[in-house]
């Protein structure tokens, strides 16, 4: 029974995920797994699914290679045990020669570098918060730079946790206590032309931040739960989420920047709320969005996201839940595509 969901799941994913090749949907892949997949099978998966972005939550070089020759446009994680060992000129130039440029010259199409996993974060990479990131995202950009990489974007990636709670998007705001690094990274972000790149949990919002009925995560408009922000109406968290956001951006004196979603997905389980049924209807409300170009009241037009995510994790750390091992769709993806071949 189990399993005839999971290939249902799978399905729709893979027939809506062929409905979007004109629109921006990635998927992200992190490698904390024992029983790794295979780098060049990934790179046929998202091939065939039409899936034309990948952002590695890694910079192994291995995997990195394996795209070469694809097309499929990756965004690489500078992780934070990196960050700080980046904070050299000559270091700087080693990691970005290693990982970026020479892979580059291979003809793997790498587009973007992400200086650091939620580097200001309080809540579940707490232990890593390391607001002196803004040095290493210069010097990186300095060095692609210097390296004539210029079209790579440097940027950093952030959870909602970096806003203060408030109920409405309007008042959303940078917490306090990172307001004077967060001004200096969004000067940096402006300077280059790079997106601001958001992580979102959507039921950890709804359930644990505001609580809120877990109906009001999805994007099905089912709930009859609504929050009314002036003039403006939302029936969906995720809208309300990226909204608070640009409402942030604005306050701080950038209404136009770019917000891109570099994660965003729904555990299968270890949460409350969290099972396959749920990640499916989530998935089938997010891409119709998606697909539907509509953006949210504040930032219409299309979106781009990466789906959280390729495969479970089973060697992440569980400090939080075991939810943080997950988050994968990549078995299922599979097993429809071996169902498929099999008819
Ligand atoms: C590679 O992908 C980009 C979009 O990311 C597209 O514009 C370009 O035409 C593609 N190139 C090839 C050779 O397919
Ligand atoms: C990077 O170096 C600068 C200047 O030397 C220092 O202020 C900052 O704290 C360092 N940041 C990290 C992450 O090491
Ligand atoms: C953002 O960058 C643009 C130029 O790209 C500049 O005109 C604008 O003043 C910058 N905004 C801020 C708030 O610095
Ligand atoms: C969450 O909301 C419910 C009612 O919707 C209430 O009974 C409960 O006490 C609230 N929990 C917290 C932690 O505020
Ligand atoms: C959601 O449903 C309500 C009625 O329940 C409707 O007024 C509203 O326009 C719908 N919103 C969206 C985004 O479909
Ligand atoms: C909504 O309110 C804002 C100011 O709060 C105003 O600028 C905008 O024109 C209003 N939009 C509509 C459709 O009434």
């Amino acid at each position: 029974m189990k399993m005839r969901v999971k290939m249902s799941l799978m399905c729709f994913m893979v027939l809506v995920m062929a409905t979007l090749v004109n629109s921006f949907v990635g998927i992200t892949w992190g490698r904390l797994q024992t029983q790794q997949l295979v780098p060049s099978m990934v790179a046929d998966m998202l091939l065939q699914n039409k899936i034309p972005q990948l952002r590695l939550m890694t910079s192994g070089y291995d995997i990195i290679e394996i795209f070469s020759g694809t097309n499929i446009s990756l965004s690489v994680t500078m992780g934070n045990q990196f960050v700080w060992q980046a904070n050299r000129t000559d270091l700087a130039y080693v990691w970005v020669n290693d990982r970026i440029k020479d892979p580059i010259n291979k003809g793997v199409n790498i587009v973007e570098v992400t200086v650091g996993s939620e580097p200001f974060s309080n809540t579940f990479l707490k232990e890593a918060n390391n607001n002196q990131v803004v040095p290493v995202l210069k010097l990186i950009r300095e060095t692609l730079d210097d390296m004539k990489l210029g079209h790579v974007r440097a940027t950093t990636g952030h959870g909602m946790d970096v806003l203060k709670v408030s109920k409405f998007p309007s008042e959303a705001d940078f917490r306090d206590d990172i307001k004077k690094p967060m001004l200096e990274s969004l000067e940096e972000f402006n300077r280059t032309g790079a997106p601001f790149v958001l992580y979102m949990f959507p039921i950890h919002f709804v359930k644990e931040i505001m609580n809120y009925t877990m109906e009001f995560a999805f994007m099905d408009n089912k709930s009859g739960f609504k929050i009314v922000d002036g003039n403006i109406t939302y029936t969906n968290a995720v809208e309300l989420m990226i909204d608070s956001l640009a409402w942030a951006l604005k306050k701080a004196g950038y209404p136009d920047m770019k917000i891109m979603i570099g994660q965003i997905g729904w555990p299968t389980d270890g949460y409350p709320h969290a099972n396959i049924k749920n990640a499916e209807r989530f998935h089938k409300g997010l891409l119709k969005y998606v697909a539907s170009k509509k953006g949210t009241p504040l930032r219409p037009g299309p979106l781009d996201i990466y789906l959280h995510s390729l495969s479970d994790e089973n060697e992440f750390r569980t400090i939080f839940g075991t939810f943080q091992r997950h988050w994968g769709i990549y078995r299922i993806v599979t097993s429809i595509l071996h169902k498929l071949r099999a008819l």
